[in-house]
């Protein structure tokens, strides 16, 4: 999972007697012919094995072991799930629960230890992705990667800021032709960087995440600017040297809460509106449609000029800038966990408050009768899901949507999780929904996750996967819940409900 806000640690369910979103009709609908379905997670979250066969350190290697008080449980990645050590049996796993695809991530750290480019990349890291997404091939699953799952080289932000600087453009388009040769053939769906939001806000912005840098409303959207010319750039390379002999397609995962407006109030649908335009538009305009959203570069420029300065907090994009980013797109992909209720606020937040929320600047607020996954801001209301699709479909004009993730969190990690479930079902739901009533072009769908990780800050007090991994065995066993059970059984039938009732 990606998603975290800054509401870390706060209650969640501790004793889940959730009757999670029971909705009121399952849709019988089949999935549409073509349409894949698979599981994914990520390599800082599962593979651990943080310093060996030559792998570099990572902002999060370097955050969660120098200062274990800033994680939950005092946790760390170095050896999390330890897939890097049992990627066989957890294939084995995937391939019994009969997805079409596998999501995963490749550590940059182990292509290049310290980030830049070398005359030859880490030879073991290499073979370590070689095995596996052949494997995957022989099994008939396709793997679809991610470039950049938050674990930055820590050498690139000790040499020159990392996502804060322009220089870390180049050397991450260095990092994906690299991966682009070396795993090409194998991949056809590649992903540039995940969930840019995350990456800047909690990074650049708060700080809350490594690497910590705490420059409210102005190094989130220096990152952002910088994430998305490094996007660019990656795709630009594989458009012009891979994509005639490779044959596949490349975007960048966006992630987002959907934000229901409290009321049908005009000031409320537009609370809405701008919560999702900061929150998803901040990425996705310029990516398809050139430069930032208007009522981004409107707000931060008032609210900069408010407060005295000269120049907007929110970079400009030179029309290079604009032509390089626009289009750099084959399809959409698309995290989404939660849902929150927004309304207006009553009164402007002060000009001198530079943070990001004061830029949206709406009131945000969790109804207290939608259930809760593991963290706070984890809210669960189904419908959220096929409104985003809608949103989506009529703001960038139909495009094809991939949901890269999707799943439910909890921190009892009960291996009779119903309430997960019962969440795959409405979620999945929703979308069949959005198909087959709003003609949404969603293709595919990937829930997170396949097996227990590390989540970050909260370590391993969020379990998330329909395998359980025992974190207290060194050997890490797997066991799986009640919902991997399920959610085989939605593969095969392709369906969520009796077989027998699925109509076309
Ligand atoms: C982005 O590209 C589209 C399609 O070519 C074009 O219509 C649009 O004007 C471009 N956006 C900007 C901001 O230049
Ligand atoms: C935000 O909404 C909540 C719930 O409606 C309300 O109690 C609170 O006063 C609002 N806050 C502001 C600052 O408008
Ligand atoms: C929605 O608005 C109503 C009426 O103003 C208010 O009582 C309620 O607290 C709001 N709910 C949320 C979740 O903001
Ligand atoms: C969905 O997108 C794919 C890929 O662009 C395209 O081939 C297909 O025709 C689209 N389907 C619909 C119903 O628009």
């Amino acid at each position: 999972m990606g998603f975290v806000s800054i509401l870390l640690f706060a209650l969640g369910c501790v004793h889940c007697s959730i009757t999670c979103c029971s909705s009121a009709e399952v849709n019988k609908h089949f999935f549409p012919p073509g349409f894949k379905i698979g599981v994914a997670n990520a390599a800082p979250q599962i593979e651990g094995a943080w310093n060996e066969d030559g792998k570099g350190e990572t902002i999060w290697d370097r955050y969660a072991i120098s200062q274990p008080d800033t994680i939950y449980d005092h946790s760390s990645p170095q050896v999390a799930s330890d897939s890097y050590h049992k990627w066989r049996e957890d294939l084995e796993m995937v391939k019994e629960m009969g997805v079409d695809h596998y999501r995963l991530s490749i550590a940059w750290a182990r292509i290049y230890p310290d980030g830049y480019k070398t005359d030859k990349p880490n030879e073991r890291g290499v073979a370590y992705y070689k095995n596996l997404l052949r494997s995957l091939r022989a099994l008939n699953i396709e793997p679809m990667v991610t470039l950049y799952h938050w674990d930055l080289p820590q050498k690139l932000q000790d040499d020159f800021g990392g996502w804060l600087s322009p220089k870390i453009v180049d050397i991450f388009a260095d990092y994906a032709r690299t991966c682009f040769e070396l795993f090409g053939d194998e991949v056809k769906w590649w992903t540039t960087i995940n969930e840019p939001k995350q990456i800047c806000e909690l990074g650049y912005g708060s700080g809350v995440f490594p690497p910590a840098i705490n420059l409210p409303g102005v190094g989130n959207y220096q990152c952002a600017k910088n994430v998305l010319l490094a996007h660019a750039k990656a795709y630009h390379i594989y458009d012009k040297e891979f994509r005639q002999k490779n044959q596949g397609k490349v975007s960048i995962v966006i992630d987002t809460i959907w934000f229901e407006p409290n009321t049908t109030k005009p000031v409320d649908i537009e609370a809405s509106e701008r919560a999702l335009q900061f929150s998803f538009g901040l990425y996705g305009n310029p990516v398809f449609n050139g430069d930032w959203p208007a009522v981004v570069k409107a707000r931060v420029a008032q609210r900069s000029k408010q407060a005295g300065l000269k120049k907007s907090r929110l970079p400009t994009l030179s029309p290079e800038e604009i032509a390089l980013i626009n289009g750099t797109h084959d399809f959409l992909c698309i995290n989404h966990y939660a849902s929150h209720m927004v309304s207006a606020l009553s009164d402007e937040p002060p000009f001198t408050d530079t943070s990001f929320d004061a830029d949206i600047g709406v009131n945000d607020s969790i109804p207290s009768e939608w259930p809760k996954g593991g963290e706070a801001w984890f809210a669960v209301w189904p419908p959220g899901m096929r409104k985003l699709l809608v949103w989506l479909k009529n703001t960038y004009n139909n495009p094809e949507i991939v949901i890269t993730e999707n799943g439910f969190s909890d921190n009892a990690g009960t291996l009779e999780d119903d309430h997960r479930i019962n969440y795959y079902r409405d979620y999945v739901s929703n979308c069949l929904d959005a198909i087959y009533i709003d003609n949404v072009n969603l293709t595919g769908y990937t829930a997170w996750s396949i097996l227990d990780d590390w989540e970050w800050r909260v370590g391993y007090h969020s379990l998330i996967g329909m395998y359980k991994v025992d974190f207290n065995d060194p050997n890490r066993a797997r066991t799986p819940r009640k919902s991997a059970g399920y959610f085989t059984q939605v593969a095969k039938n392709r369906c969520l409900v009796d077989p027998k009732d699925c109509v076309h």
